[in-house]
């Protein structure tokens, strides 16, 4: 658990370094009045990639989410009520309409699935144990953006893995229903079935 704090912080920190020349430009006081979408976009480019498609694993793609959940869950960064390393003071700098209007902006984008590393074997078993337990709201093997879920398949495992380490510890609160699916997985998998339907995940790459 330890490592794995530390490997996060790692990878936000070189993040947030090969970021600060992008973001500086577009921070400039002039754009943010009245700003449209892609233009506050470009703050986010340099983490989340053009078009909110990420290259790199310690930043979620972006592209493709559901307005409603781009929305949701950037109003949980800026409260903290969902945790973030980065996320929490850079979403405290903007207005519900500008929000708003970049939540519509990426979800006219398409998320592209990243290339990455995986397991074929523990792929096949995660694609059940999707099925099993997780479908139901992630729909189309965590493809779908509808019931403002969010995207799983092909995000970036990191990401992935982080996020649902957040939800375990209750540091970012899932919705009942989801709680005890999660639960139900960890007691009948353990951490086994975590890693396979990690490995599902990053296994779709078309
Ligand atoms: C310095 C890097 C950086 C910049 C710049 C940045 N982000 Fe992020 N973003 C992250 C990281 C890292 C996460 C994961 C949460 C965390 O640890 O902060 C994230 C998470 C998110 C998520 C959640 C995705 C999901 O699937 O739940 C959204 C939405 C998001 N960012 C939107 C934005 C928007 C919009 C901007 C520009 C206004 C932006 N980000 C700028 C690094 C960045
Ligand atoms: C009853 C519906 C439901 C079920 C079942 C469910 N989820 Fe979710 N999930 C949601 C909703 C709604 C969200 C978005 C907001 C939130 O509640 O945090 C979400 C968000 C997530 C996120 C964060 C996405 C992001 O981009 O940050 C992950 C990861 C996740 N779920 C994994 C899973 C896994 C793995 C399973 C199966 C073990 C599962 N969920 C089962 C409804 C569900």
């Amino acid at each position: 658990m330890a490592h794995n704090t530390l490997t996060r912080a790692v990878l936000v920190a070189g993040l947030a370094v090969g970021a600060a020349f992008s973001a500086t430009a577009a921070d400039t006081p002039k754009l943010m009045m009245g700003a449209d979408a892609a233009m506050l976009g470009n703050t986010c480019a340099g983490c989340h990639g053009t078009d909110g498609a990420s290259m790199g694993p310690a930043a979620p793609t972006i592209a493709g989410l559901s307005p409603d959940y781009f929305v949701e869950v950037m109003q949980g960064f800026a409260s903290g009520e969902i945790p973030s390393t980065i996320m929490g003071r850079i979403a405290k700098g903007y207005t519900e309409d500008e929000i708003g209007s970049m939540a519509k902006y990426y979800a006219g984008k398409p998320f592209v699935k990243a290339k990455q590393s995986f397991d074929p074997a523990l792929a096949d078993t995660g694609a059940k144990l999707h099925d099993r337990y997780c479908e139901k709201c992630h729909a189309d093997g965590g493809q779908s953006a509808e019931d403002d879920a969010g995207v799983l398949a092909g995000q970036w495992t990191p990401y992935v893995t982080w996020t649902l380490a957040d939800y375990q510890a209750g540091d970012r609160e899932a919705t009942k229903k989801m709680k005890k699916k999660v639960e139900e997985l960890m007691e009948r998998e353990g951490s086994d079935g975590m890693t396979a339907l990690l490995n599902f995940y990053a296994s779709q790459q078309k």
